[in-house]
C-alpha cells in the first residue's frame, strides 16, 4: 500500500471536512459551556462508550472531540456538555435527535455567612440502632469532605449493599470505610475530593455522621456529636470547586444514580426561577425519582419575600429552614417551640438574637457529670471550634441552675428540660409555626403555584457540625483536632431530611420515594402539636396514607396542565409524549394542597393510598382497606388577598396523617 498516497488522502478528507464546516471557524472568543439534550435512546444507554461516540458525532469533525465533550451523560437525561461557541451549536441544530443546547449556569451554595454560636450536642443513646439507617446509601452533592474527620468512622457499620457500584478516588484508599463508601471529584479531573470549603464535610456529618463520643474531642465530657441517621452510608460527588457549575451538577446527579445511591441530597440551586423544562436538578431528580432514589433539595436563602422559592419540582422534597423568632439568650428554643429558660451570664451584647439551639444534627449536649469543672468542659467546647453548649443537669441536681461565667456561651437547664431535649431526637420542624428562619425562600413556587413549597422546614439555623479545619484563627489543640463549626441555611436543613428519607427506606425498604415524602410531609406537623414525632413511625409498623403521586402518567398529566408544549414535557419524562389531556396543577396527586385564591368555589381531588396493613380505619370516609380512596375538597374563601392555612387530617387509633393546605393570592410572573 502507498503511504503517501494514504496520507494525502487523509489530508484531503481533512481539508474536505474543514471546507464543510469552513463557515464556521471557532471562534475562540465566543466559547461556552453548553449543555446540550438530545432525544432519550433507549438502545444507547447499555454501553458508555457508544453513547460517548454518538454524542461526538454531533460536534464538527474537525475538532479535537476529548478537548470539547466535557461530560457525557446517561442517567439524567441523554446528552452532553461540551466547550462550544454558539455557530457550532447552530450547525447542531440541524441535526435529527437534537433537542435543545444552552450556555450552562452557576449556582449557589445555600449557606448563609451569618455568624452563629450556640451549638448544642446530643446525648447518646437517643438512636436505636435497629434504626439508625442501616443499608441505606445518602449520595451529596458538594464541596467534597474531609475523609479523616472522625465523624466518618464506621464503627458498627456494615458493609455496602451488593449493588452499590461507587468508587474512592482518594489516592489513600483507607480513606473511605463502610461509612464513606464514595467519594469522587467531578469538579477536578484526577485529584483527590477533598473539602476545600467545608460545606460538604458539613452536610454529610449532618445528614450520617456516625456516633462520635466525646472523648474523641473532649476528653471525658460525656458528649456525643451523631447525624440523623448514623447507620447509613455516605457517597459524596465533589461538583463544586470555587464554583457549581452546572455541568458538573448533572454530572454528579448521573454518577449518583449510576453507582446506585437510594438517596440524593442537593444543597445547591439556582438563583433564577427556569420553567421545569430548562431545570436540569429538575430533570435529573425525575429520572432519579423513577429509578426509586429519593431527592432532597434545599429550598433556597432568599426570603423572607413571597416566590423565592426553588428546587421546587413536585418530584423533589423541597426543604426550608426552621428557627424560632423568640430570642432570650440564656433560653433554649427547640424546633418544636419548646423553650428551656436556662442560666447564664455569657451573654454578649453581639450574640445572635436567632438563637435557636439546633438538638438535630450535631448539636452539642452535654451533661454535667464526670470530673471536669463546667469552665473546663466550656473550654474543651471552644478548643474544638464549637461556638456554645448546653449544659444538661444530672437527675441529682434537679432544676438547680447556676448562673455562672462561661468560656462559651452556655445555657444550663434542669434535668428535666434535659431529658426532654434529649427526646426532642430526630423531629422535624412544623411549617405553620412561625418558625421559619428569616432567609428561608417562600413559596409559592412561581413556576407552579399549585404545588405547595417548600414541602417541609427542617433544622436550618446554627447548625454544629463536621468541619475540616479548626474556625477563626483559633490556636490549635489537641483536641481541636476534631473540629466543627455552626452553620445556617437551608443548605444545613436539607441533609438532615435527607437523614429523616434514609431512616424511613431502612424502615421501610419498599416504600417509594412518593410514599417517603407523604409520609414526611403529613406526619411532620405532629411536632407542633405535641403529637407522636415522625421518629416514632420509623419504629412502628407500616400504617400510613401515601398521598402522592406514584405513577409517571400522573406528572405527565401535570406538565401538560402548565401548558408546556409536548417537546418541553418530553425533555423532562425522556419519551415523546402528546398532551392530549391534562390536569390543573393543584390536581396533581400531592400531600398538600397549594390554592390560588378565587372568588369561585373550586374543588379538588386526592387519591390516597394504604401502604401499610389493612388493620385500621381511617376517618374522613377512608377504611384501612388496603387500596385508595378518593376525597373531594372544595375550597371558598372569604378573603382575596390574604394568605390563609390548615390541614384535612385523617386518623386511625394509631395515626394521624395530615395534608397541609395553603390559600395565596397569586403571584404574577414576568
Ligand atoms: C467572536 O465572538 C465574539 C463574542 O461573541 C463577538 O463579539 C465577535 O464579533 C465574534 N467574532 C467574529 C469574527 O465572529
Ligand atoms: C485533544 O485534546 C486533549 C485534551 O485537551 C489533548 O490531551 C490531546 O493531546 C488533543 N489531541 C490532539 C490530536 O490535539
Ligand atoms: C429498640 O428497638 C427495638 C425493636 O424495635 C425495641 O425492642 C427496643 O425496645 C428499642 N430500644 C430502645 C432503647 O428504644
Ligand atoms: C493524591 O494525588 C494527587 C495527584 O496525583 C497529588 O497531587 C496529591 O498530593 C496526592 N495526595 C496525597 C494525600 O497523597
Ligand atoms: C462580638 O464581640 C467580640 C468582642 O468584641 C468579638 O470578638 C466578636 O468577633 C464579635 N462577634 C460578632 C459575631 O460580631
Ligand atoms: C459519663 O456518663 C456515664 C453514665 O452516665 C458515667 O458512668 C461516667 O462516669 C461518666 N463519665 C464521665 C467522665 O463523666
Ligand atoms: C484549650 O486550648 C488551650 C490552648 O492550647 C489550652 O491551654 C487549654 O488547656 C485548652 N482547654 C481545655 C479545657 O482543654
Ligand atoms: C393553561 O392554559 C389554559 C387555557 O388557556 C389556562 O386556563 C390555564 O390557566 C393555563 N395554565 C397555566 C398553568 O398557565
Ligand atoms: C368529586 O367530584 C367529581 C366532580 O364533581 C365527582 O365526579 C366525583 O364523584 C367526586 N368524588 C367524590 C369522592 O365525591
Amino acid at each position: 500500500m502507498d503511504l503517501k498516497f494514504i496520507s494525502t488522502f487523509l489530508c484531503f478528507v481533512l481539508l474536505h471536512s474543514s471546507k464543510t464546516f469552513g463557515d464556521h471557524f471557532t471562534n475562540q472568543s465566543d466559547l461556552e459551556t453548553y449543555i446540550v439534550h438530545l432525544e432519550f435512546n433507549n438502545q444507547l444507554f447499555s454501553n458508555s462508550k457508544d453513547v460517548l461516540l454518538w454524542h461526538q458525532s454531533f460536534l464538527p469533525t474537525n475538532l479535537n472531540h476529548s478537548s470539547r465533550i466535557l461530560y457525557s451523560y446517561r442517567h439524567v437525561f441523554n446528552g452532553f456538555a461540551a466547550t462550544l461557541s454558539s455557530n457550532e451549536v447552530r450547525e447542531m441544530e440541524k441535526k435529527p435527535s437534537f433537542v435543545m443546547a444552552r450556555p450552562q449556569q452557576i449556582f449557589q451554595m445555600h449557606t448563609t455567612h451569618s455568624p452563629s454560636f450556640l451549638g448544642l450536642h446530643q446525648k447518646v443513646g437517643l438512636w436505636n440502632a435497629s434504626n439508625s439507617g442501616k443499608g441505606v446509601i445518602i449520595g451529596l452533592l458538594d464541596t467534597g469532605i474531609d475523609p479523616q474527620h472522625p465523624s466518618f468512622n464506621d464503627n458498627g457499620i456494615p458493609n455496602p449493599p451488593l449493588k452499590w457500584k461507587g468508587k474512592c478516588e482518594f489516592n489513600v484508599t483507607t480513606n473511605c470505610n463502610k461509612k464513606l463508601i464514595g467519594a469522587r471529584n467531578i469538579a477536578q479531573l484526577n485529584i483527590p475530593p477533598s473539602d476545600d470549603h467545608g460545606h460538604g464535610t458539613h452536610t454529610s456529618s449532618t445528614t450520617a455522621g456516625n456516633f462520635l463520643d466525646g472523648d474523641n474531642f473532649f476528653g471525658n465530657a460525656n458528649c456525643t456529636a451523631v447525624g440523623i441517621a448514623p447507620g447509613a452510608h455516605v457517597a459524596i460527588y465533589k461538583v463544586c470547586y470555587v464554583d457549581c457549575l452546572e455541568f458538573n451538577i448533572i454530572a454528579g446527579l448521573d454518577a449518583a444514580i449510576e453507582d446506585g445511591v437510594d438517596v440524593i441530597s442537593i444543597s445547591i440551586g439556582l438563583v433564577n426561577f427556569p420553567p421545569l423544562y430548562d431545570d436540569n436538578i429538575a430533570i435529573g431528580a425525575y429520572s432519579a425519582m423513577k429509578k426509586g432514589i429519593f431527592v432532597s433539595c434545599s429550598a433556597g436563602n432568599r426570603g423572607p419575600g413571597s416566590g423565592t422559592v426553588t428546587n421546587g419540582a413536585p418530584w423533589i422534597l423541597t426543604v426550608g429552614a426552621s428557627t424560632t423568632d423568640r430570642k432570650i439568650s440564656a433560653v433554649a428554643v427547640l424546633g418544636n417551640g419548646a423553650e428551656y429558660e436556662g442560666e447564664s451570664t455569657f451573654q454578649p451584647t453581639n450574640f445572635s438574637r436567632k438563637l435557636l439551639p439546633l438538638v438535630n444534627g450535631k448539636a452539642l449536649l452535654c451533661d454535667t457529670s464526670g470530673y471536669s469543672s463546667r469552665n473546663d468542659k466550656g473550654g474543651r467546647v471552644k478548643n474544638a471550634s464549637g461556638a456554645g453548649m448546653i449544659l444538661m443537669n444530672e437527675k441529682y441536681r434537679g432544676s438547680t441552675t447556676f448562673s455562672q461565667y462561661d468560656v462559651v456561651p452556655t445555657t444550663q437547664v434542669s434535668y428535666n428540660d434535659g431529658q426532654e431535649i434529649i427526646s426532642y431526637g430526630t423531629r422535624i420542624g412544623d411549617k405553620h409555626a412561625p418558625t421559619v428562619g428569616y432567609f428561608s425562600s417562600r413559596g409559592p413556587f412561581v413556576k407552579s403555584q399549585g404545588i405547595l413549597k417548600p414541602d417541609i422546614i427542617g433544622p436550618g439555623v446554627n447548625i454544629l457540625a463536621a468541619w475540616p479545619t479548626p474556625i477563626g484563627g483559633e490556636t490549635t489543640s489537641a483536641s481541636s483536632s476534631v473540629t466543627f463549626h455552626i452553620l445556617s441555611g437551608t443548605s444545613m436543613s436539607c441533609p438532615h431530611l435527607a437523614g429523616v428519607a434514609a431512616l424511613l427506606k431502612s424502615a421501610h425498604p419498599d416504600w417509594s420515594p412518593a410514599a417517603i415524602k407523604s409520609a414526611i410531609m403529613t406526619t411532620a406537623d405532629h411536632v407542633n402539636l405535641g403529637n407522636d414525632p415522625i421518629q416514632d413511625e420509623t419504629l412502628e409498623p407500616a400504617d400510613l396514607l401515601t398521598i402522592g403521586s406514584e405513577h409517571p402518567e400522573d406528572y405527565i398529566l401535570y406538565l401538560c396542565g402548565l401548558n408546556y408544549t409536548d417537546d418541553q414535557v418530553s425533555i423532562i419524562v425522556k419519551k415523546k409524549v402528546y398532551c392530549t389531556s391534562r390536569i390543573p396543577q393543584s390536581e396533581l396527586t400531592y400531600p398538600s394542597f397549594s390554592i390560588p385564591k378565587e372568588s369561585n368555589v373550586q374543588m379538588y381531588t386526592r387519591t390516597v393510598t394504604n401502604v401499610g396493613e389493612a388493620i385500621s380505619a381511617y376517618t374522613v370516609k377512608v377504611s384501612g382497606l388496603k387500596g385508595k380512596a378518593s376525597y373531594n375538597v372544595t375550597v371558598k374563601p372569604s378573603d382575596l388577598t390574604r394568605h390563609s392555612q390548615g390541614y384535612i387530617v385523617w386518623s386511625s387509633d394509631k395515626h394521624s396523617v395530615r395534608s397541609p393546605i395553603e390559600l395565596f393570592p397569586h403571584i404574577n410572573v414576568i
